[in-house]
Parts: C-alpha cells; structure tokens; sequence
C-alpha cells in the first residue's frame, strides 16, 4: 500500500533531512515512528501525503508515484489517507459534528447515508454525545478524538499521525491510542510519529526508529 523505497530529502545543499529511507507498510499494519527532535518524522508523513517530494528515490502510495504524481491528483490521494497533527486543526465555528461533516460535504456528499457515515465516526471514537459541541468547550483529548473521526470518515485506508498526543496529557494520550489501535483492528493501517517512545512500548506495535535522518531500528 506504501513503498518508500531509498528516498532521501534535502531541504539545504548538501545536507539530507533525510538519506536512504525504504520502508513498506502493508494493510493492517501498526507503526510507531519515533527519533529525537529533528530527525526527520514530519518529513517522512509529508512525503507521504505528497505535500513534498524526494530528491532520490520514489515514493508510492495507493497507486500513486511521487514522480509520476500529477498536481490535479493530489487531492484524490488526500481523500484517501486520514491525517491527524498534534494542534488538532478543527474549525473553531463549527460544531464537533459539523467537524466531521464538512471532511465529506467537500468530497460532494450529503444527505442520510453522510449522516450515518458520520455518527458511526463519531461513535468510534466515543464522542456522539458531544457532537453539538463546540471545539473551545473539549478537553485536549476530546478534540484530538474529533480529529480522527474527521480523518476517518472517509474510510481511509492509513491513518497518519504527527504526534497526536503531543498536547493530551499522559492518561488522555493513552486513550487515543487506544482508540487509534482499535481503528487498526478495524483494518485501517496507522502510522504515528512520536516523542512518546515509553508510551509507545508500553502500547505495542511495530517500532521505525530515526536518527538523523536515517533508520535505525525496524
Ligand atoms: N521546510 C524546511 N526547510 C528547511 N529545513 C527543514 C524544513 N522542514 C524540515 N526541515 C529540517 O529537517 C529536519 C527534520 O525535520 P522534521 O520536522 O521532519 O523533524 P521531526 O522528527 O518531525 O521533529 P519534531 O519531533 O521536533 O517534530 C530538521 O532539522 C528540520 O529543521
Ligand atoms: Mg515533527
């Protein structure tokens, strides 16, 4: 479903943020993606959603080649990749509800089978009670919860995470986990990027660990 395969990326000549990445992610998978600040994860979903491009190598996504990629293209692979970031990105005049919609309004959808499509979302993530609700009135998690409905709404086939939990404390954090672990039981591949490496063990999963730019563990 993914390949990287020998990608590297400079940003500055002469100087790689990151050099000779292959990884594979398959359907179902589970990845933690951990490393120091700076080591180059945020690079690595970016190339992912295709918002960059590498220098060597080739990235492929659902189909989709990062040299073949055409402008017009990238919002369809956007359709199909959940992306999550630490600052939840929700709008603040919409309701947690509206939250979600809006993610399928864009793509053209409407009407009873939209609303289904978002309660069960919402559902999932335990939050339909709070679906009138405005994002300044929920806690850290219950935003960042909002968030993954919104990605997951339309069914994505990976979930990306750049620290997610990031601005959840420790026992809010471990419950979006949890919940993104249950949104990979229910066949979604998730790729999350963190800090929280003692979490993250404790979670489980498979482990891609960066330093400087480079893979270290797989
Ligand atoms: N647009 C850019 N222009 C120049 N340098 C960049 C750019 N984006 C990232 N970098 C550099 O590339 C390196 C990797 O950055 P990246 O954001 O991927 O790290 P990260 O592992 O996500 O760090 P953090 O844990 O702090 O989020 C850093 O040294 C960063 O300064
Ligand atoms: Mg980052």
């Amino acid at each position: 479903m993914i390949e990287i395969r020998n990608v590297s990326k400079r940003f500055k000549k002469g100087w790689y943020a990151l050099k000779n990445i292959d990884i594979s992610i398959a359907k179902g998978d589970f990845l933690f993606l951990t490393g120091q600040t700076g080591s180059g994860k945020t690079t690595l979903l970016r190339l992912i959603y295709m918002d960059i491009f590498p220098d060597e190598g080739e990235v492929a996504v659902a189909g989709f080649l990062s040299s073949t990629i055409k402008e017009e293209e990238i919002p369809f692979l956007r359709r199909r990749i959940g992306i999550i970031f630490q600052d939840f990105k929700l709008l603040k005049d919409k309701t947690v509800y509206e939250n979600v919609a809006f993610a399928l309004e864009v793509t053209g959808q409407s009407g009873r089978k939209m609303r289904e499509k978002v309660m069960k979302a919402l559902t999932l993530v335990g939050l339909s009670h709070k679906r009138n609700d405005f994002p300044y009135t929920l806690s850290g998690g219950e935003q960042q919860k909002t968030a993954i409905a919104r990605a997951l709404v339309r069914e994505p086939f990976i979930l990306l995470a750049d620290e997610p939990t990031g601005n959840i404390d420790p026992e809010g954090s471990e419950e979006i986990i949890k919940i993104l672990q249950e949104v990979n039981t229910a066949g979604t591949a998730v790729l999350m990027a963190t800090h929280g490496v003692e979490l993250a063990k404790r979670m489980g999963g498979r482990f891609i660990n960066l330093e400087q730019g480079q893979i270290t563990t797989k």
